[in-house]
C-alpha cells in the first residue's frame, strides 16, 4: 500500500482531493497516514475542521491536524469569495483545534520510506518544515505540489496562481532548498483543465450512491460552480487539487519534464510568479519536475471508479 500524507486547505477543490484519497484508502490502493492543513483558502484551523468533517463522512479515523497558522513573511490572505464563507462552499462545519502538525510529517517520513506528501496549499507547512526539520525534509522522496503558473498567466495576478501567491517566501525557499529528490509540479496550465460542471456533478454523486458527503456535494460544489461562472469560465469548477493527487499516484497518464524552477517574493507586481528555465540559461541545478500535459478523460473514468468505492453502507469503514 502506498502511504500517502497531504497537506491540503479545504477549499472546495481540495474536497474533492480527500474525497479521492478517501476512496484509494478503502480500496486499500493507499493508505493515508494524515491529513495536515495550511492557511490559503481558509484558516488553517477552520481546513483542518473541514478536512476532518470530510473524512468523517468517509469513516476514516486518521490524524488531522491543522498546520501553521500563515505565512511568516506577509499577512495571510484567505479566499471567501472562491470557496465560500469558511472554505467549504455553502456547507459550514466547525473548525479543529491545532495540534504537532509535524509530528505527523515526522512520523510519516520515519515510518514510510516511500511517503508521497502531496501539497494543495500554499507551501507554508513545507517550509517549516524544511526549517524545523532539515534531515526529515531531506529524506522527502516523493513531492508533488499543486502549484504556480509557470510561463503562464496567473488566477491570481495577470502573473500568479493562488497558492504560490499566498506565501511567495515559502515556494521561493523550497525551490531553492529542494527536498531529497525533484518535486513534482502540477501547475495551473495543466491541472485547470479538469472541469467538473453540473452534468459531472450528478454523475459523482450517483457513483457516491449512499456514501453521506453525496447528500451534501451539491451544496460544496455550487458555490465553486458560481465563482467561475462570475470570472467568465462558465458554470462549472476547475478542480486542481484532485487531479494533482491522481498525478502524485501515477493514476493516470501525463507527461512531466526536468527543470529549474524559480518563484519571485518580493516584487509587489510580481508576487508568486514561478518560471521555469526551460532552456537552462540560467545555469542552475534542476530541481522540478514540471507537468506539462495530462490524460484528463482518463481522469474522470478515474474519479467515478474512486467514488464508487464508497458507495453503498457496506463500503465505508
Ligand atoms: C489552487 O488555489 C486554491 O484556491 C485551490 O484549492 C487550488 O489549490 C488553484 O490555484
Ligand atoms: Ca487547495
Amino acid at each position: 500500500m502506498t502511504p500517502v500524507l497531504i497537506d491540503c486547505d479545504p477549499g472546495i477543490d481540495d474536497t474533492l482531493a480527500l474525497i479521492y484519497l478517501g476512496a484509494l484508502h478503502h480500496l486499500g490502493e493507499i493508505e493515508l497516514v494524515g491529513v495536515t492543513t495550511t492557511a490559503g483558502n481558509t484558516t488553517a484551523t477552520q481546513a483542518a475542521g473541514n478536512a476532518r468533517w470530510v473524512l468523517d463522512q468517509l469513516g476514516i479515523d486518521v490524524p488531522v491536524v491543522a498546520g501553521e497558522s500563515g505565512p511568516r513573511q506577509v499577512a495571510l490572505t484567505t479566499t471567501p469569495e472562491t470557496h465560500g464563507p469558511t472554505g467549504l462552499g455553502y456547507l459550514e462545519v466547525p473548525e479543529a483545534p491545532g495540534g504537532d502538525w509535524e509530528e505527523v510529517w515526522r512520523e510519516g517520513v520515519d515510518k514510510h520510506a516511500d511517503l508521497r506528501l502531496i501539497v494543495t496549499g500554499p507551501l507554508t507547512d513545507l517550509d517549516a518544515f524544511r526549517r524545523s526539520h532539515p534531515e526529515h525534509y531531506a529524506r522527502l522522496r516523493h513531492v508533488t505540489v499543486m502549484g504556480g503558473a509557470v510561463n503562464y498567466r496567473g488566477n491570481t495576478t495577470p502573473t500568479a496562481e493562488w497558492n504560490f501567491w499566498v506565501d511567495p517566501h515559502a515556494a521561493a525557499q523550497v525551490f531553492d532548498n529542494p527536498p531529497g529528490a525533484r518535486i513534482r509540479l502540477c501547475s495551473l496550465e495543466v491541472t485547470e483543465q479538469f472541469l467538473v460542471d453540473p452534468d459531472r456533478l450528478l454523475l459523482l454523486i450517483d457513483a457516491l450512491g449512499d456514501s453521506p458527503v453525496a447528500a451534501r456535494l451539491e451544496d460544496i460544489l455550487r458555490f465553486y460552480f458560481e465563482f467561475h461562472h462570475a470570472q467568465g469560465e462558465g458554470y462549472q469548477a476547475q478542480i486542481h487539487d484532485l487531479l494533482t493527487c491522481m498525478i502524485a499516484l501515477g493514476k493516470i497518464g501525463f507527461e512531466d519534464v526536468a527543470t529549474t524552477i524559480a518563484v519571485e517574493a518580493d516584487s509587489p507586481l510580481m508576487r508568486g510568479t514561478s518560471v521555469a528555465d526551460l532552456r537552462g540559461h540560467w545555469h542552475r541545478p534542476q530541481n522540478a519536475r514540471l507537468v506539462t500535459a495530462a490524460d484528463i478523460g482518463t481522469a474522470h473514468g478515474e474519479l467515478d471508479r474512486a467514488a464508487r468505492a464508497l458507495a453503498g453502507p457496506g463500503a465505508v469503514h
